[in-house]
Order: structure tokens, then sequence, then C-alpha cells
């Protein structure tokens, strides 16, 4: 700690010295300035309300044969400033306010390398960016990012570990100064108030960035590798970078509130997005992570042409837009081996024509399921045929998935994957298809560029529950202020049969995931996965249950009354690992979800985001007097009551449990 202080009081003491180019938010509460020190080394300092936040902490690649870290001269510095309001096809908020200053510098260094930084600074935060050009260079490797970010104050972090391969791992709470490595968005309190996230947005080519500590609280960007360890190479003489985020909030819920990510991120490039919809779904699905059913086609197939106009029914009776069938295509039989599966060859018991005539006949949408088995070459030799063939069938909806090792030692999040992951997302928008990827490379936003890319699990998701000890208490109320800040995420909520009661003894059950001790279960309360459909967003939001467990249940109410396509959200209450409370509007309806980690607790809930001067007929969806996520987590109360704006809800939740209300406009 004492070499620490020593490092920064002397970075300190050489930056004083050279020139100091400075960009504050509109608001005047964060200021960013900028320095380099005597051997031209770069360095940025934050400061939040007149203390340091972030310490003086380096800038700069490190390139194989061009110097990008050193020598620099500031050439030139430009400010400008912006505010103006953009729309999206659809999102958390329609109508997105991007009011920033800007600051950009232009520096070279003596082996004639040119960089331009570029800053924004937001009310709620800051983005910064390289863009390298190495004159006469015909390729850049890139071989380190020197991104720092040494956080001036203690601080109390959530995060997953960093892993170039997963994201689907257990959140920690723990002192920042006690984090080796974490994945981002890494989400931390400071001791004087101060919430804040660190992330990246408009991840396009370029590996991730993960957070590695080299001091107590000072973290250094470490980029998941190429096999041989180089971290980004390019054809040409630029590299240009994602941006580094810092969100920074008063309150823990300003951190959801804030569109900083996708301001980030360049506009929309598809011309038409009236083809891209959020929408509910069902699927053939949770059967086959419970063990009762399975992907191959042998006597247990869960996809077949019966079981798909089954979940087809059920959707187009229950104000349900979508359906999902997965292990519907050939190739099931090599998943964790050869992996060679094939995007448009069905099994011989599941008819597409006429499933997808079906479908059309009843109204309902399919997303196809494309189960890679992450091997990306088999994968690419297919991608056109496969979406063009979607294109041709009428599919406009693809959930693909990655369960597997990528063939030739690349990590999951490396610049190969990067660029994979893109140009599935290309290909698919050029055949009008929007998707849901699992086992994906982190979101960054892109949805602004590409809003066909809707959806993506990258966290441990509700399938953890079917087949090992699961997900916590305290996994669903850490997600919105983690994994969720950096976008949607297929969680797939929605399992009313918890504890398993009626596929447990099923004899058809078997053991398949090797964490399976015959144990597993949902760890909430039944009210909790309900308001999971409000607080989890996601643009394609599942009610991931067997649908023979919502036939003739009540409290599915919910969910046909539920609209996914909201125009306007706010989070109004919560602390990470604890709470949370979120409203959203779609078109004339509000929906309210709430919950809670392990402890019971009562939130107090003012009613005024409702339009004032309406009354509105409110359906609370709750948890019963005696609900426990443990040993009673099926307990549940239906109360009915008109309220208006000028109300207050109390909202008693019991411990691991939640509450989610529909307010429909009275006649
Ligand atoms: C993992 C995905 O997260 C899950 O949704 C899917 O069912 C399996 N892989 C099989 O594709
Ligand atoms: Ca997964």
């Amino acid at each position: 700690m004492k070499h620490l202080f020593t490092i920064i009081i002397l970075a300190a003491a050489l930056l004083a010295s050279c020139s100091n180019p400075q960009v504050s938010s509109p608001d005047g509460r964060v200021t960013l300035s900028l320095t380099t020190d005597s051997a031209g080394q770069i360095y940025y300092q934050v400061d939040v309300d007149d203390s340091t936040f972030i310490a003086p902490s380096r800038l700069g690649l490190t390139a194989r044969d061009a110097n990008l870290a050193s020598g620099f001269t500031i050439r030139d510095v430009r400010h400008s400033s912006s505010d103006s309001v953009w729309h999206q096809p659809w999102g958390e908020n329609k109508e997105i306010r991007d009011r920033h200053n800007a600051m950009t510098v232009s520096l070279d260094n003596s082996d004639g390398v040119g960089l331009t930084l570029s800053f924004k600074l937001f009310d709620d935060g800051l983005g910064f960016r390289y863009s390298y050009t190495v004159p006469g260079a015909d390729s850049i490797i890139v071989t380190d990012e020197l991104t720092q970010f040494a956080i001036a104050d203690s601080a109390v972090s959530w995060s997953i570990p960093a892993n170039f391969d997963t994201y689907e791992l257990e959140y920690r709470e723990m002192p920042l100064a006690a984090v080796a490595t974490a994945n981002t968005p890494m989400t931390f309190k400071t001791r004087r108030g101060t919430y804040a996230s660190i992330h990246e947005a408009a991840l396009t080519d370029y590996p991730e960035m993960t957070l590695r500590c080299t001091a107590p609280g000072v973290f250094k960007a470490d980029l998941a590798p190429w096999p041989d360890g180089v971290k980004a190479r390019y054809a040409g003489d630029r590299v240009v970078t994602p941006w580094r985020s810092v969100q920074i909030a008063r309150e823990a819920v300003g951190l959801i509130n804030s569109p900083l990510i996708l301001n980030l991120n360049d506009p929309c490039v598809i011309d038409s997005t009236e083809w891209i919809r959020p929408m509910k779904y069902v699927g053939i699905w949770w059967g086959l992570h419970l063990g009762v059913e399975t992907w191959q086609n042998d006597e247990r197939h869960g996809a077949t042409t019966e079981n798909a106009k089954r979940y087809i029914d059920f959707a187009a009776d229950n104000n349900i837009e979508g359906v999902v069938f997965e292990g519907w295509n050939s190739g099931w039989e090599s998943w964790g081996g050869r992996q060679s599966f094939d995007f448009t060859k069905a099994y011989d018991d599941f008819d597409v024509t006429e499933v997808v005539n079906y479908a059309r006949q009843r109204g309902v949408q399919i997303i196809s399921h494309h189960e890679t088995g992450a091997n990306i070459p088999n994968y690419e030799r297919q991608l056109e045929h496969a979406y063009a063939w979607c294109d041709s069938l009428g599919i406009h909806y693809v959930k693909t998935g990655y369960a597997g090792g990528i063939p030739g030692g690349h990590f999951r999040h490396g610049q190969y994957a990067v660029r994979h992951y893109r140009s599935v997302v290309q290909t698919a928008a050029r055949h009008e298809v929007s998707l849901d990827v699992h086992e994906p490379i982190k979101d960054t936003g892109i949805r602004r560029t590409y809003p066909n890319m809707m959806t993506r699990e990258g966290a441990k998701g509700m399938e953890w529950n079917a087949w090992s000890s699961g997900n916590t208490p305290a996994h669903e109320v850490t997600l919105p202020f983690t994994r969720l800040l950096s976008g949607p995420m297929d969680y797939t909520p929605g399992t009313f049969d918890i504890l398993y009661t009626k596929t447990r003894h099923d004899p058809r059950r078997r053991k398949w995931n090797d964490l399976d001790r015959g144990d597993s279960r949902v760890n909430t309360t039944l009210a909790k996965q309900i308001a999971n459909w409000v607080i989890l967003y996601s643009p394609l939001q599942m009610a991931s249950d067997m649908i023979e467990n919502y036939e003739g249940h009540p409290a599915f109410q919910f969910f046909r009354d539920f609209d996914a396509d909201c125009d306007w959200s706010r989070a109004l209450q919560g602390e990470p690992g604890q709470f949370i409370a979120v409203v959203r509007r779609a078109g004339d309806r509000y929906f309210l979800g709430a919950s809670t980690g392990y402890e019971a607790r009562t939130l107090t809930i003012p009613l005024d985001f409702l339009e004032s001067g309406r009354t509105y007929d409110a359906t609370i969806y709750a948890d019963g007097e005696d609900a426990d996520w443990r040993d009673n987590p099926t307990s549940y109360r239906i109360d009915r009551r008109q309220v208006t704006a000028a109300d207050t809800l109390t909202v008693v939740m019991a411990r691991g449990g939640g509450q989610a209300v529909t307010f429909i406009p009275a006649e």
C-alpha cells in the first residue's frame, strides 16, 4: 500500500509540471484531466465533487513493432458540447438523451505514431477511447493495454472473477481492495458514498477487457488473448479501441437508469427496423434442462412436431408472441464431442414446414435455435445459408449458443470470437433475423447500432437452477446492478414449479449434467419469479417453465398481461445484492417488479410514476403471509384494487421474495 502511494505521489508530482487538458461533465460534478510525464507516458485523473475519484492512471497500448506507449507530446486539444435526443426501436427507454462534453486530444511521438484520445463526460459518468495510426505499417500487433483505473477511495464491490471463457459465475460482494481480477461491469460503492461501474462500450474488433489488480484498488486492463498470446491484430495502420467507461451515480439505481453505455455506441445502421420487435416467448426448453426430455432424437425427444404445436397453441391462447424449440435440428449426438450441428436439417420427427405453417396460422413467431457447441468454423461455413433459410421460412428470431470449447484454442472472449459474434449479427440483420445469444461476448451496447442484437445470456441464468446448487437469493438482486448495466439479459425467469414436484420423480428423468446432485430447485418465492419478468429486462422475455406448470395457474395472468415492448423504465429503489424495485411503462400500462435477497423487506413506493388524474386497476402478485424462499416458496396471493398516482404502495416481501404489479387503466 505504501508503495502504491509513493507511485501515486511521484506520478502526481511529475504530472503537475505538464500541460493539463481538462473536461467536465455538463453538471460540473465529474472532471477528467489528462497529463503526460517526462517520458511522454499518458495519464488521466477523474475528480468527482472536487475529490479525487480515479487517481492518476496510465493510458496507452503496447504493440510488437511500434511504440504506442510513450514519447507522446500533446499537439492539439479540442472541446465540444452536445445535447440531443435519439430514439431506439425498443429498449428500457425508447427515447434517450445524450448530453455530454467532449474533449479530443491529438498526440504524436518521436516514432511518428499518431494517437487521438477521445473523452466524453456525462453527468452519469465518462468514456474514453484510443485511435492510433502507425504510418507505413501494414499490420499492428497489440501486445497489451496499459489502461489503469486507480480507485482513490476504499469501496465495497460486486463482480465476477475475470475469465476469458465464461461469465456464468457467482457474483461476489467484497472490498474493492480484495478483488484480484474482475470481469466488467464491475460495480462498487466508495466510502464517500459514490456508486460506480467500470465497463466498456462498442466492442467491435478487439478482445474483451477484464480487470486485474496491480495494487489494492488499482486495476489494469487485461485483454483476452489469441492462442499465441497476442491481444489484438489488425491489417493496416490503424487501431481503434472500444470505449472504456465508468458510470457514476449518487444512488445505486442511478447506475441502472444511466444510458451511458448506449450513448457511447454508434447510431443504428439498419435502414428499416420495423421487423425487430420485442416479444414474450415460451419454449421446449425447461424439460430438457430438468432431464425429463432430451435435445436428441430418442424416445424422450422434446422437439417433436406434436409438442411444437402444443407450445404454439399455448402461446396463441395466452397472448404470448413467440416460441423456441431446442433440439429440432440434427447434430445433438455430437454435442460435447465433434459439435457438428446442421442448422438447416431437422430431425425426422420435427416437420419444419408443418410447424412453420401452423405457427403462421396461429400468429406465433418461431425462434429457431442454433447450438453451435462453440464450433465456430462449422457455424461460419453454414452461416449465410442458415440465415437465408430462416428468412425463406419466415423465421425472424434465432437463439444461438456456444456451449463448448472453440477449436484452435481460441478464448470465447478474444478478438477472434468478437469478430465472429459481430459477423453473426450482421448476417442475421441482412436476413431480417433478431438474435438471442447464449454464451455470448459481453454486451457493450451494440444493440444501438444493430437493434437485431436483442438479448443475450452472459451470466448465470435460470438454467443453473435446473441442474446445480443454483443461483442464490442474492444473485437476481445483484444482476441489475452488474451484468444488466451492460444491456438486456435472457435470464429466462418464471419457473412456477419451484421445487420440481412435477418432474423430480418422473420416471423419464435422467441426470445429464455433472453438477446435478438431485437436489436442485429454484431459490426464490413464486412472486419473485413473477417480479423478475419486470426486473430482469429482456426485449425477448421468456416464461421458462414447461407449459403444463402454467396451465390453470392464476398467477400466470401476470405474464398474459405483461408487454415486453416497453416504452419507458425507471429503477426506483435498490441496493446491490439486497433489493430492487423497477417500473416499466408499455403503452398505457405499467408493470412494477420488486424483489429482495436473503432478507424479508417492506418497501414504500409512491405511485407518482402513474399518469396523474387517471385511475388504474392494480393487480398485485405478492408473497403469501407465510411465504419463504426456502421453506414455503410457492405461497402467494393476488390482490386487486384501484389506485391513482396519489397513492403509495406498501410492498411486503418474504425472505427471497418479491412482488409484481400490473396497472391497467380502469375503463
Ligand atoms: C446453454 C444455453 O444457455 C441454454 O439456454 C441451452 O438450452 C443450452 N446451452 C443448449 O443449447
Ligand atoms: Ca448458458
